[in-house]
This record gives C-alpha cells, structure tokens and sequence, in this order.
C-alpha cells in the first residue's frame, strides 16, 4: 500500500472521526435522559437531530481526538468529549443563522433550523442542545474521574459564555452597527479579539481538551493552548476569505454577505493578500507551538495546513 502524504492522512483519519461523532450523537440523542416526571416534545427532539446530524467537518471533535492520542486518551473517552463539544458548535450556528443574528437561510447544504421548522423551535433547539453538552461532559464514560471531568465542564463553559463564542458574537453583532447611531470602525487588534471570542474559544477547548484528558503536564498543556489559540484565529480568518471567494455549493451556506452586512473581519481590514499573509504566519505559529510533541504532532501541524486551505 503507497504511504498516503500527511494531508491526505488527516483527511481520512477526520472522516472517519465524522462518521464515529455521527453514531455517536446519534445513539446520545436517542436517549436524552429526563428529568424525573416529564415527557420530551417529538418537534423539539427532531429538530435538536435536524440540526446536529447529517453535516458538518466535525473538525471540533478531531482535535480532541488528536490531541488525545499525544497522551494515549482511549479514543472512546475524546469521542465523548468531541460529542458534547460539537452539541455547543451545533447550538452556535442554529442560532448564528437565525434571523435575529446573522439570518441565513442554508446551512451544511441544507435549509436552516429555523427555516425548516421556526424561529422559536431553533430557539429552543439552541438552548436544549447547550444543556445536553454539559450533561455529556459530566458522565463517567468521558473520564473516571470527577476532577477531570470538572475541568473540561468549566473550561468548556468558559469557551462557550460571556468571555468566550457568546461574548464574541455579541461583539460581532455590535461591530455591525446594530446598537449605535454611528457604525463602530474596529482596528485590528479589536478584530482578533473579537474573532478569537466567537470562533477561536471553542476549536481552542478542543485543542485542549485531549490534554486534559491525558492528564498533561502544565507545560504541555501550555502548548496545545499556543497552538489553538493560533489555529482558532486561523480558522475565522479562513472562513470569511471563503465568504469572499469560496463557492457557496461547496461551504454550504450563502457566501458574499459579510462586506453588506457590515462584519468586522480581517480581510476587510487587510485585503484578501493580507488576510492570506496572516492565515500563512499562524500556521507557522501553530506548528512551532507544537514543537514539544516531535513526530507525533504531524497530524495537528497537517491540521492547521487544513484549516488554513480548505475549500468548505
Ligand atoms: C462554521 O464552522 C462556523 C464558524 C465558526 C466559522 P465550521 O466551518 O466548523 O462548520 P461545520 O461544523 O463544518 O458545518
Ligand atoms: C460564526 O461566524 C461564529 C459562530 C459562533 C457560529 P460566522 O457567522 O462567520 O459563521 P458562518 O459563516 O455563518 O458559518
Ligand atoms: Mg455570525
Ligand atoms: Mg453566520
Ligand atoms: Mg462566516
């Protein structure tokens, strides 16, 4: 068999990751636990299905698996945390696509959740699939022990809140216009902050994750921090280029309304060149954080080299 080069090996490891976290939310979800004497609405349940199965890279779950297997993490343990890590990624675009936010109308090629059902049972799939991370989060299957499991809750909450994807979308919306006479004229640095927040917090956590559950030291730790927090900047800045250039059939959702609707990004601040320029510098920064980890980190560093060329 000819050796597949290291960005074909990513892809094919992160497709069968797709289809493992696809089985996975699928048996979860068919078993959403209550809470003592209550029943669970069918419309709420499917529509929770419709907008977390059947789509996406699942690249949020991959990085927990690969930063796991660093520390030798049963890849059964990672695929637990992936799975509640991409319920909160799921959550965030039904409700980034809502028509109070960024209002889109397709999504992973499909109609959004609230075009396919209605605005308020997107609401709620939001809010419902939110809650149901943190209670995949908190089981035993993830880590034996409670500690371990606490971390990754409150670090987790922390990516996903007020400091984190929550707070940055509300910097994205307000960086619009939406709440101010005059639209606010965001620099660079407040750009980076802002996208860090919305986007970059949660691939961050995934980076992270496979440490903690490895139980890594601090400094390696500090090293997948450096790395996501490289490739977290990375993957936003790659996805408005593909608002600007990509084909909307291939990403799956509109392409060419960020300039219109007034979004703060670095390529309207730098220019596609430039935003390209900057996309090349934090590849660079994520395969030198990785440094600690020699040979086994090729799959992380061809991670990055993803993140940074995709097409969708
Ligand atoms: C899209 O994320 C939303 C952003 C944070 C830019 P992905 O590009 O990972 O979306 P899916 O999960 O593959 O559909
Ligand atoms: C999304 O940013 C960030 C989220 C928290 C979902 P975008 O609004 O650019 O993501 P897309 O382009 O709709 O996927
Ligand atoms: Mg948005
Ligand atoms: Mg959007
Ligand atoms: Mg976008």
């Amino acid at each position: 068999m000819s050796k597949l080069d290291p960005q074909e090996a990513m892809l094919a490891a992160a497709q069968v990751v797709a289809s493992d976290i696809e089985a996975l939310l699928e048996r979860l979800l068919s078993s959403v636990p209550e809470a003592g004497e209550t029943t669970r609405p069918q419309r709420l349940i499917e529509a929770m299905r419709y907008g977390s199965l059947a789509g996406g890279k699942r690249l949020r779950p991959f990085l927990i698996v690969e930063s796991g297997r660093l520390f030798g993490v049963p890849r059964a343990r990672s695929l637990m945390a992936g799975a509640a890590l991409e319920c909160v990624h799921c959550y965030s675009l039904v409700h980034d696509d809502l028509p109070a936010m960024d209002d889109d109308a397709l999504r992973r090629g499909k109609p959004t959740v609230h075009k396919a059902y209605d605005d308020a049972t997107a609401i709620l799939v939001g809010d419902s699939l939110l809650t149901f991370a943190f209670d995949v989060m908190a089981r035993p299957e993830v880590h034996p022990e409670p500690a371990v499991r606490i971390d990754l809750v409150t670090r987790l909450a922390r990516a996903a809140g007020l400091g984190g994807m929550a707070g940055g979308q509300m910097l994205d919306l307000a960086a619009e216009g939406r709440f101010e006479r005059d639209k606010p004229r965001l620099g660079e640095s407040e750009t980076s902050t802002l996208q860090w927040m919305k986007t970059g917090a949660l691939i961050h956590f995934g980076c992270v994750a496979g440490g903690v559950l490895g139980q890594g030291t601090p400094e390696q730790i500090e090293a997948l921090s450096r790395y996501g927090r490289a490739l977290g900047r990375a993957f936003q800045i790659a996805d408005d280029l593909l608002d600007v250039e990509g084909d909307a059939a291939a990403v799956g959702k509109a392409t060419g309304k960020d300039a219109a609707a007034g979004k703060a990004t670095l390529v309207a601040l730098l220019g596609v060149t430039g935003a390209r320029a900057r996309l090349k510098d934090l590849v660079a920064e994520a395969d030198s954080s990785l440094a600690p980890f020699g040979a086994d980190a090729a799959m992380l560093k061809a991670t990055a080299r993803f993140v940074a060329e995709r097409k969708a």
